[in-house]
């Protein structure tokens, strides 16, 4: 009998999360203050983080543990199940075999929740009520408002203008588990205001939002802490809980996996899946294709410089090493809000600058497409910034379908798409654009990098 779904006991979900930082290849720049421009102190953080995420953002155990609260949390939709994606390989005619990690079955329907449950956690036993975060696509907005609704915290969201136009629904969610969301740029904040001014009809950007946020956070006067979705080292450890139950899941039915896949916004899933098995490639040589996803409208990996830059447009955040398009580009108003960062996480970046994972960019039109033929044979509609990873791993095993190879395939399925009918309506009416930028486009948001040389 085919075994489609290969589900982990409740009991050997793991309790600690992977630290990639112990394993990484050459040396890693570090984070320079945006004024001084000298390496970031714990205590540059602290008007905007708590400390216990402050420790792990610079910590080097390889293993943390998971408090108990947030283990109980996780319970509630953890271990998420491992599918081998039978269908989809028959409809390909592929002798590759294709497994895919299912995400989407958590309560905000996206990865997003691994770590805001943990990010609520930490700041509210630091004695903090209130967070404040911005969203792309909404999924993390969702996700960070779950989380204070556990937690018993107050959540403001600032969700990037042309999400908030395109996904009402979101919003709504949002709104349901008591957050408050604002489009931005908005007029409740000096940088937000600035923004809008400078850039008239903007659609906004995750950038944007960001700066936002911390201003918020940072007016606040340490009542109000920011949250963040992706990019930074304590996002990515929480989210290795994705693939350190994954490669107990492949471990069961006795594989393991040729090709990791991901989409790649600011590196959160991707990196969630991918690194606890490049532990394999680093420490043991193991021979792993790991392929990042983003799109061809958002190039930050294959045609961005790798530099120190901003997080955020406002030029708030520290400085960091990373592959970035210039901090004040403002992606197309692709459908893929979550993939819209003109950054990566430095971690990522760093493993794409050692060789030991490339990336690869597609078109939105062909990502739908190959969404639909998963969502036809798996039964899920996978949101827009999943069916990235989805086209590459139909592509991967489409190559294995010319060279005869029977390869494992490994992706993330990111999260469902059930808020985003209104790309697919566009998607089937033909109605979705390609945006393949001119290099004098990217050479203006390249030219808003910072001149910072690496330390040494
Ligand atoms: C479903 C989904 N996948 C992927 C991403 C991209 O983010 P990251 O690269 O941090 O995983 C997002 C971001 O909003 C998302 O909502």
């Amino acid at each position: 009998m085919k075994k489609y779904n290969i589900l982990l006991d409740a009991d050997k979900m793991p309790d600690a999360w992977y630290n990639i930082m112990p394993d990484m290849p050459g040396q890693m720049p570090p984070p320079l203050h945006p004024g001084t421009r000298q390496p970031c102190g714990p205590e540059d953080l602290a008007p905007i983080f708590p400390m216990p995420l402050i420790e792990q953002e610079v910590s080097t155990e390889q293993f943390i543990s998971i408090p108990g609260e947030v283990m109980d949390v996780y319970r509630l939709w953890r271990p998420t199940p491992l599918r081998r994606a039978y269908r989809l390989e028959e409809a390909l005619g592929t002798p590759a075999k294709i497994y895919y990690k299912n995400e989407s079955v958590s309560p905000s329907g996206s990865h997003k929740i691994n770590t805001s449950v943990a990010q609520a956690y930490y700041n509210k036993v630091s004695g903090i009520n209130e967070l404040t975060t911005e969203t792309g696509a909404g999924q993390w907005g969702t996700a960070l408002s779950i989380a204070c609704s556990f937690f018993d915290m107050k959540c403001t969201v600032y969700m990037v203008k042309v999400s908030f136009e395109q996904k009402p629904y979101r919003r709504s969610l949002m709104e349901s588990y008591g957050a408050q969301v604002f489009a931005s740029p908005s007029d409740n904040t000096d940088i937000g205001r600035k923004m809008a001014a400078d850039n008239p009809g903007t659609t906004g950007s995750l950038g944007m939002a960001i700066s936002e946020a911390v201003e918020a956070a940072v007016k606040s006067g340490g009542s109000i802490k920011y949250s963040l979705g992706s990019v930074l080292n304590h996002v990515l450890l929480h989210q290795s809980i994705i693939g350190e139950e994954a490669k107990l899941q492949m471990d069961s039915v006795g594989d393991y996996p040729d090709i990791i896949i991901g989409c790649c916004g600011g590196g959160s899933n991707y990196a969630g899946l991918a690194f606890p098995f490049a532990h394999d490639k680093l420490k043991q040589g193991k021979d792993i294709d790991f392929v990042a996803v983003e799109p061809t409208a958002c190039p930050t990996l294959t045609r961005g410089p790798y530099a120190y830059d901003f997080g955020d447009t406002g030029e708030m955040t520290p400085l960091l090493p990373q592959y970035t398009l210039g901090h004040n580009f403002v992606p197309p108003g692709i459908h893929a809000g979550g993939l819209r960062y003109h950054g990566v996480a430095s971690q990522l970046a760093h493993l794409v600058k050692e060789g030991v994972m490339r990336a690869v960019a597609y078109h939105q039109n062909p990502c739908f497409e190959s969404a639909l033929l998963f969502a036809k044979c798996e039964g899920i509609i996978p949101a827009p910034e999943t069916s990235h990873a989805i086209r590459a791993a139909v592509d991967a095993a489409l190559k294995c379908k010319e060279s005869g190879e029977s390869k494992t395939i490994l992706f993330n399925f990111s999260g469902h798409g059930h808020f985003d009918m209104t790309a697919y309506q566009a998607y089937l009416g033909q109605q979705l654009e390609d945006y393949e930028l001119d290099q004098e486009i990217l050479d203006k948001g390249i030219a808003s990098i910072p001149q910072v040389d690496f330390p040494g």
